[in-house]
């Protein structure tokens, strides 16, 4: 592999998947991806990369080793709204599953989820509420197998408010739906056209929380569990923490309780997946022949909130938080705000713990790196580094310096200082199936992607 530079090696050169790529928007003109309605998403283990764009409403995934990409154009109604975000699932938790074993969400700005195959299929698509997809994020927390820190997720946050679905029930579904394209396109190459009225799909048990008690969110975050309020210990309770940041409040945080009693999981997933394509794709060919756009049907009514209690909330007018980047355990967040400043918070005591001034237009992720390692990896080639190895680090992304840092977490000094090109964003692979204990330690890593070049490297873990 090309070095470039002393700290970012090339992963690829994706010029050559500018074919696809185009469709998303690249080479229209430099700095493409500086549009915030461009939205790139890596892939697990970095192997295939998304782009959606909202203006040209397409979704592209080209794998990063070459080879044929595909260009998806989401089915979407006049009510369905624009594509607003993008977030990869795996589909089944194992680690075996290859490259077929992952789907990609794309959330619509009218409160849509769709999910797509690598190949471009539709697996699945649902309301989810009625208003913008800010945020999707698909977070494994099984990591921690030694406590009960929840399931693996998807959280979707909207403007104040946020829905979680969790992962075994949307991969069980996925993963059925996936059965089926697979089994279909033997049958029928063309006959999934057909299938993407939503009544053909069964419905994703989700839950949604109302959280703009201290005004709506630009961003938004559930951090983990948390332990049940005093005088409250049903154990059918089960309660997460959520941090929200924006225009009121900078950063507010709720206790977001849901009644694991009242889990609707069974009973949906059975009646919903059983009847899913081979009763209806009959109707549904009828219904989409005499109407080329999805039919306008009832949209199905937002479910009620679940129980939120509002915790604290920090305001600091005119400061608006804007966007919230998580550590992988949860414990620490980063915050951009509207004036340049950084702020570092503890999530589990709720205060500030570190501040960065200067940085407009930043975007942070959480790094691990290897800390003056060098030295022993190369005398013992084959020396592994457990996650005890690994140094927290943070990576700032300041586009109107045209440079990335990294800080180490988190009180500690600034380790790098790299220059970045303009058009460019860093990345993040959306999960790392890191909990396998036969492979080693897979730590958290940061991609720069060049949208002008087509380059994709990877910070290097070692420093010093
Ligand atoms: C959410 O809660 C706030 C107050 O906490 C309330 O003003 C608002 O109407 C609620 N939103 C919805 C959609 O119910
Ligand atoms: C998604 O969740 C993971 C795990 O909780 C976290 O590390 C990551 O920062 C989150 N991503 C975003 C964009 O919030």
């Amino acid at each position: 592999m090309a070095r470039r530079g002393h700290h970012l090696t090339e992963v690829a050169l994706l010029a050559s998947a500018s074919g696809y790529l185009a469709a998303a928007g690249a080479g229209e003109r430099e700095g493409w991806m500086d549009d915030p309605a461009v939205f790139p998403s890596l892939g697990p283990r970095a192997r295939a990369l998304a782009m959606a764009s909202a203006a040209r409403s397409v979704l592209v995934i080209v794998p990063i080793a070459g080879g044929g990409g595909v260009t998806v154009k989401p089915a979407l109604g006049p009510d369905e709204g624009r594509i607003s975000a993008v977030e990869w699932v795996p589909l089944a938790g194992d680690e075996a599953g290859g490259d077929e074993g992952v789907a990609v969400a794309v959330g619509t700005d009218a409160g849509w989820l769709l999910f797509y195959t690598l190949a471009g299929d539709l697996l699945h698509k649902q309301s989810i509420y009625p208003a913008k997809i800010l945020k999707l994020n698909f977070s494994e927390r099984k990591e921690n197998a030694w406590e009960d820190s929840g399931s693996d997720e998807l959280s979707v946050v909207f403007p104040g408010v946020i829905a979680h679905c969790d992962g075994d029930d949307l991969q069980t579904m996925l993963q059925k739906s996936f059965e089926e394209v697979k089994s279909r396109m033997w049958k029928d190459k063309f006959e999934h056209e057909d299938a993407d009225d939503e009544s053909s799909f069964g419905r994703i048990p989700i839950r949604i929380w109302n959280v703009s008690k201290f005004g709506s969110c630009a961003d938004a975050a559930i951090v983990g569990l948390m332990p049940p309020p005093l005088l409250e210990l049903q154990s059918s309770q089960r309660h997460y923490c959520a941090i929200t940041v924006g225009e009121d409040a900078v950063v507010s945080a709720y206790r977001l309780s849901e009644d694991r009693s009242r889990s609707l999981v069974g009973a949906i997933l059975s009646r919903g997946v059983a009847a899913t394509f081979s009763t209806i794709s009959s109707l549904s060919k009828i219904l989409w022949r005499s109407e080329p756009s999805p039919t306008k049907k009832s949209r199905p009514k937002p479910q009620s909130f679940a129980k939120t209690s509002p915790l604290t909330c920090l305001k600091d007018t005119p400061r608006k938080g804007e966007r919230l980047t998580l550590s992988p355990s949860g414990t620490l967040a980063a915050i951009t705000d509207s004036l340049g400043r950084i702020l570092l918070l503890d999530t589990r005591a709720l205060v500030a713990v570190r501040l960065w001034k200067g940085y407009r237009d930043a975007s942070c992720l959480f790094v691990e790196m290897l800390l003056n390692k060098d030295k022993e990896s190369s005398s013992s080639m084959h020396l592994e580094h457990t996650k005890g190895d690994y140094c927290l680090c943070l990576a700032i992304h300041a586009p109107r310096k045209g440079i990335i840092e990294v800080w180490q977490m988190r009180t500690g000094p600034r380790l790098l200082t790299i220059p970045c090109p303009k058009g460019s964003r860093i990345l993040q692979p959306s999960t790392r199936f890191s909990s396998s204990q036969f492979s080693s330690y897979s730590p958290l890593e940061v991609y720069l992607f060049n949208g002008d070049s087509g380059q994709l490297s990877v910070l290097n873990r070692h420093i010093g």
